[in-house]
């Protein structure tokens, strides 16, 4: 089966299309990043009226490769939710209508759900059941997944999410959007001896996450280090970055081995864009060794948003018979575990 896939949830177009017997045979991506960083953070309107812009050239380039002609395609996949409802009304609306003149089944994917599968986009991919981290710009989540669609949530942040305290500290060191490369770019210049962080709900029993004290912590230490130049001087600034880095890591680590211990699975995958965190790789990497367990993540690129995962994630739905009505779906919340199961 080869089907075609369309992320347009949040800031990044992206089209792939994925063939269940020959894997991934197109990807790419555009990034709405330069659109948003003059305001500091997405702005909903500009990013769908840039998806509109930018979706049917894109779908338009890969269908005009030999291998992902339409008349070769049996499926659509698009996002359609969780994320910006403009955005994802986008995708929506192009997906079902091409579906429809193509005369083929579309169906609307769960985005954190395609996160949580690019790790079998790679050639070595984990097997089931697992844990998984998910750990996004909007989510922060433990899953035990028993297979594709059988998602248990062991534990939730109740506030922000990862990649949102990093992109919130990011502002508050005045780096540029999007925050969190920057914000471990700059870690790499930290003393982690300077500073020791909280690590937020570790203390107590639980799976769950908070991270709003977290960032009230490393504004008040950002305050209390503010020179004439109302910001901390560099070296005091990276050593800041470093501490919310370690906190925001250790606390995901802590949390990862909790999970393993609880559910006793031997596998944890982790997924997202903070995925792509290089730090939270190397110390998750240590941490599940020890317990004998292995990690999975996917490349960099198939962290944050990409098409790729939505095609795979969309081709085994359709391969197991599930397909959507002519309605174009979009939903900004969605939660993970409501979704179906692929086995019968
Ligand atoms: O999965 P994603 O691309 O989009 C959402 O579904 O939200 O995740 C984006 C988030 C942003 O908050 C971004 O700052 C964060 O992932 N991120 C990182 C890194 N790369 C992306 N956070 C920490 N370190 C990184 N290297
Ligand atoms: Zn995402």
């Amino acid at each position: 089966m080869r089907v075609l896939g369309i992320e347009t949830s949040c800031d990044e177009t992206g089209v792939a299309v994925y063939d269940s017997s020959r894997g991934l045979l197109a990807n790419e991506l555009y990034s709405q990043v330069e659109i948003h960083a003059e305001y500091g953070g997405v702005v909903p309107e500009l990013a769908s009226r840039d998806h509109v812009r930018k979706l049917l050239p894109m779908i338009r380039d890969i269908t005009s490769r030999s291998e992902c002609r339409p008349e070769l395609l049996d499926g659509i996949a698009y996002t359609a939710g969780p994320g910006l409802i403009g955005a994802l009304m986008v995708g929506g609306a192009v997906s079902r209508s091409l579906a429809y003149a193509w005369k083929i089944p579309a169906l609307g994917v769960h985005h954190m759900e395609g996160h949580l599968l690019a790790p079998m986009l790679e050639e070595a991919p984990p097997a089931f059941p697992f844990v998984a981290l998910l750990v996004s710009g909007g989510h922060t989540q433990l899953v035990a997944v028993r297979d594709i669609g059988q998602y248990e949530i062991l534990g939730e942040s109740l506030d922000d999410a990862a990649g949102e305290a990093f992109d919130k500290v990011a502002k508050m060191l005045d780096l540029d959007y999007p925050g969190g490369p920057n914000v471990a770019k700059l870690a790499d210049l930290g003393d982690p001896e300077r500073f020791t962080f909280p690590r937020p709900m570790t203390d107590r029993p639980g799976l769950d996450f908070s991270f709003s004290g977290l960032k009230t912590f490393t504004l008040n230490t950002i305050d209390a280090h503010r020179g004439d130049d109302l910001l901390p001087n560099e070296q005091t600034m990276a050593d800041i970055a470093c501490a919310f880095q370690d906190a925001v890591v250790d606390t995901l680590v802590i949390k990862c081995r909790r999970a393993l211990e609880q559910t006793g699975f031997r596998v944890l995958v982790m997924a997202g864009g903070v995925a792509a965190n290089r730090h939270l790789r190397t110390r998750l990497d240590t941490a599940v060794a020890r317990l004998g367990a292995s990690l999975f993540y996917a490349r960099p690129a198939f962290c944050t948003d990409n098409g790729a995962m939505i095609a795979y994630t969309g081709c085994r739905r359709l391969e197991a018979g599930q397909a959507d009505d002519l309605a174009i779906r979009a939903m900004p919340r969605w939660p993970i575990d409501q979704l179906s199961s692929i086995s019968r």
